[in-house]
């Protein structure tokens, strides 16, 4: 089974970045417990982070038959970007939508996602917890 984790912009200064919403976790040591949980699970990841919109929206076009499912935080483009949403809306991948902090919870602009209806489900609000938690529902779902 692979399963795709995407992160979008400003995830790579994870553990610096505002560590009262984030944590001091960076996105290296979420990788590897991340890597730690598939291989528990008999999963093989595909971890990848871009500050860059489009090279999001690529690397969704590419999940297209190859992927079984993925994990997503898109980060700040979660509450705004049409041109991924319209991607995974082309491509259909099955996907976890994963937040560190409580997106719900946050400033009026941040509590809505413009991928949330696409996904299978969301992890929000539980840190670094999130992906391996996401990871966890994600494969208990492609496993049917
Ligand atoms: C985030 C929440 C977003 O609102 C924010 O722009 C991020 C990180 C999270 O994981 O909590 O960059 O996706």
């Amino acid at each position: 089974m692979l399963v795709a984790v995407l992160n979008g912009p400003n995830l790579n200064l994870l553990g610096t970045r505002e560590p009262e919403i984030y944590g001091s976790t960076s996105l290296e040591e979420i990788e590897a417990q991340v890597r730690a949980e598939a291989r528990g699970l008999g999963v093989d990841i595909e971890w990848m982070q871009t500050n860059h919109e489009g090279e999001l929206v690529e690397a969704v076009q590419g999940l297209r038959g190859r992927v079984d499912g993925a994990l997503v935080n898109a980060a700040a483009l979660t509450h705004t970007s049409l041109a991924l949403r319209d991607a995974f809306l082309a491509v259909r991948p099955v996907f976890v939508e994963v937040h560190l902090s409580n997106i719900f919870a946050r400033e009026p602009e941040r509590r809505h996602s413009v991928l949330a209806d696409l996904a299978v489900g969301l992890v929000t609000g539980f840190g670094a917890r999130s992906y391996v938690l996401g990871l966890q529902a994600l494969a208990a779902r492609l496993r049917g």
